[in-house]
């Protein structure tokens, strides 16, 4: 029996996987077709303190390895969210994360505390936003992040993590900065800018032009953000995202210093993935005479 027990500091998880953000809907509207039981969490699409409408179509094109979106954070604002999806958290299997986003740390602070409110386990932290004041991805900056993060700390007491983009010119100076504001945990990462155009209608494959790439050809510039992340700070708790189909992708990540695992496209084709992956972890742990999945984070070795 292999132990899959695994911490991101004092919080802890039954399984390594998590449910990405975007990827499982409000996850109380995913139950009946989702594998929530083989996740450790999952991590409702992000709430924005009033109604964001979202970008118009098209809003989704496969390219490459991978796949383009730029649905804008189409949500229903944090007072619907509550009244909606707050009374059936307790009956998803797994812990509900709540996901928060915005255009100031005063209204990430907002839906956070409603978030806490209304019964979800932790808080994410979605920094790849415009910056009112800025008009940057808060992301990028490692000052504006941390002012988010810190907004988000004092508005509850709900273990905090903060997600990041690879986009960041030095994401560990963005991971050392949330942390310090009070981050439990950082997400690494988030989509990565990509466009495509097609070639017939001379148009951006996006309505948007620009959005988010994910899937399997983002995962070695993820796995890059993890690693840059754990050599630099070997305590601080890491969930990696970006591109995992398979249990070996999940290794790989634990091995470069991720305590945690998030999937996220490849819900799209099987939302019942994390079944499967979850069951090639304890395989490839049983092969490997592992015995608990926190020996393998951070055991990959440098040259
Ligand atoms: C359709 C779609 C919607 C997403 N929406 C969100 C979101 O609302 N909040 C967020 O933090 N990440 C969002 N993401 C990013 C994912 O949570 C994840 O970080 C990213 O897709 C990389 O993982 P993957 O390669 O396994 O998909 C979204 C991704 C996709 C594909």
């Amino acid at each position: 029996m292999v132990d899959l027990r695994t911490r991101l500091g004092s919080h802890e998880l039954r399984t390594p996987l998590v449910a990405a953000s975007g990827t499982v809907g409000s996850v109380v509207d995913c139950v009946a077709v989702s594998a929530f039981e083989a996740y450790g969490a999952a991590v409702a699409k992000s709430v924005s303190a009033e109604p964001w409408e979202g970008r118009p179509a098209p809003r989704l094109a496969p390219v490459g390895a991978g796949m383009l979106n730029g649905i804008g954070i189409q949500n229903p604002g944090i007072a619907a969210w509550v009244e909606r999806y707050g009374p059936a958290l307790a009956k998803v299997p797994t812990q509900v994360w709540g996901s928060t986003v915005g255009t100031t740390p005063a209204e990430f602070a907002q839906v956070a505390a409603a978030l806490s409110g209304a019964g979800v386990a932790a808080i994410e932290v979605n920094l790849s936003c415009p910056n009112l004041e800025q008009g940057r991805m808060y992301a990028l900056d490692p000052i504006a992040s941390a002012g988010v993060v810190a907004a988000v700390r004092d508005a509850t007491t709900l273990p905090v993590g903060a997600k990041l983009s690879p986009n960041a010119p030095d994401v560990t100076a963005v991971a050392a900065a949330v942390a310090e504001a009070g981050a439990d945990w950082v997400v690494l990462t988030n989509t990565v800018w990509g466009a495509a155009i097609d070639i017939e209608t001379r148009r951006p494959a996006l309505s948007g032009s620009v959005g988010g790439y994910s899937g399997q050809g983002l995962k070695p510039v993820a796995m890059r953000c993890v690693w840059e992340v754990h050599q630099a700070f070997p305590e601080l708790p890491i969930i990696g995202c970006g591109g995992v189909r398979n249990g070996g992708d999940v290794i790989e990540y634990l091995m470069a210093g991720a305590s945690a695992v998030a999937i996220g496209t490849s819900h799209l084709a099987d939302p019942r993935c994390g079944a499967r992956i979850r069951d090639q972890v304890e395989a490839w742990c049983r092969r490997h005479d592992v015995a608990a999945v926190t020996e393998l984070v951070g055991s990959a070795t440098p040259w």
